[in-house]
């Protein structure tokens, strides 16, 4: 495999997951931090790093991005900088294919947004949604809904249709919705959902529906591998088949890994919290294993719960100690 992948924002969750992917599937993968301190992990994991404080100085990275066919952008949407990436690699693409001519060199280019982008799916009853249900940002929360709430989403929904819209002879694009992701080191749930006080706010029987990083990688991986063709301008969800525990099992059962005595408190949601947390987000992911014979091979979130607390507990005590010796 001699094509070349570049990773924006290599140093998050889903960023290191996406980037150890591609390095298994044996591509050369080039990983854009903004952090010098990610460095070591990257090349641990046989990543180059590629440093530019802020990806604003897209000249920084240019020319690694030049060698690239395949660019993901892990970030997510950020209304300052989405847009700027993007117009970067379409540079990028035009500089690879003279403007088009040679469209054989065009990049894929991969942006990673999110399942919430749909709203409350429950909204249409309990069918899972797939790529052909239209967003419906405006019922996120339903009773509660905040314009900020809905406004952040349906940027994110305008934004993917950009992305998709803005596909050339020189830029192909492709927009991954992945689910709510676990395993190994563990995200923003995780992080959020072992150190709180044992609180389950608002609905206790709210669905979303998961996945494991490594299989979220190997999602991104078999839509680089697809033919263009088939991913060009399309939305994929990436979540597992049937993953979908209550909110209640999920902090039940995480609890329960944790070893922890208290009962759980049930409380009204806080007004702070996003409205679009209490709501339901179910997907279907038959596109991508029907067309890209994508296959999530972890049993579940909840299945499995003790061996992921211990891996997200594990990270935190690294990282204590490393900031201990560096203290
Ligand atoms: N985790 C999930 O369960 C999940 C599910 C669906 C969708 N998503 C979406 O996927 C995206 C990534 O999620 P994640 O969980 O991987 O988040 P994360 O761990 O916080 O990683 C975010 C990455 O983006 C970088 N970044 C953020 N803001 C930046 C900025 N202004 N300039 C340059 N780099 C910036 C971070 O760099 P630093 O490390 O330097 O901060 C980091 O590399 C987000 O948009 C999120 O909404 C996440």
């Amino acid at each position: 495999m001699s094509s070349s992948v570049f990773v924006i924002g290599a140093s998050g969750y889903i960023g290191l997951g996406v980037a150890q992917a591609f390095r298994r599937a044996g591509y050369r993968v080039y990983g854009l931090i903004r952090n010098e301190k990610y460095s070591n992990i990257l090349l641990e994991n046989e990543i180059e790093p590629i440093v530019a404080q802020t990806f604003d100085d897209l000249q920084s990275f240019a020319d690694t991005l030049a060698l690239c066919s395949i660019i993901v952008d892990t970030v997510g949407y950020n209304a300052k900088l989405s847009s700027s990436l993007l117009e970067v690699a379409i540079q990028t693409g035009k500089t690879r294919t003279e403007d088009g001519k040679l469209s054989h060199y065009a990049p894929l280019y991969i942006f990673t947004s999110g399942i919430m982008t749909y709203g409350d799916t429950s909204s249409t009853g309990r069918r899972p949604v797939d790529e052909m249900v239209k967003p419906r940002a405006a019922n996120q929360g339903a009773n509660n809904s905040s314009s900020a709430n809905v406004s952040a989403m349906k940027d994110r929904e305008d934004f993917e249709n950009h992305i998709l819209a803005v596909s050339s002879a020189s830029l192909k694009t492709t927009v991954v919705r992945p689910g709510f992701v676990y395993g190994g080191q563990g995200g923003f749930v995780a992080n959020l959902f072992y150190s709180e006080p044992l609180v389950i706010q608002g609905r206790r029987d709210m669905r979303w529906s998961w996945v494991h990083v490594d299989d979220l990688g190997e999602g991104y991986v078999a839509i680089a591998r697809a033919p263009r063709v088939v991913v060009d301008k399309q939305l994929y969800n990436l979540a597992a088949p049937n993953d979908n525990p209550t909110y209640e099992e999920l902090r039940t059962a995480m609890a329960k890994a944790q070893g922890r005595k208290e009962t759980i408190e049930y409380k009204e949601a806080d007004k702070d919290v996003p409205t679009r947390w209490n709501t339901d987000s179910i997907i279907n992911p038959a596109k991508a294993i029907n067309e890209l014979g994508w296959h999530p091979r972890h049993v579940g979130f909840v299945e499995e719960i003790g061996i992921y607390y211990k891996a997200w507990a594990a990270h935190q005590s690294t990282q204590e100690i490393k900031s201990s010796e560096h203290a």
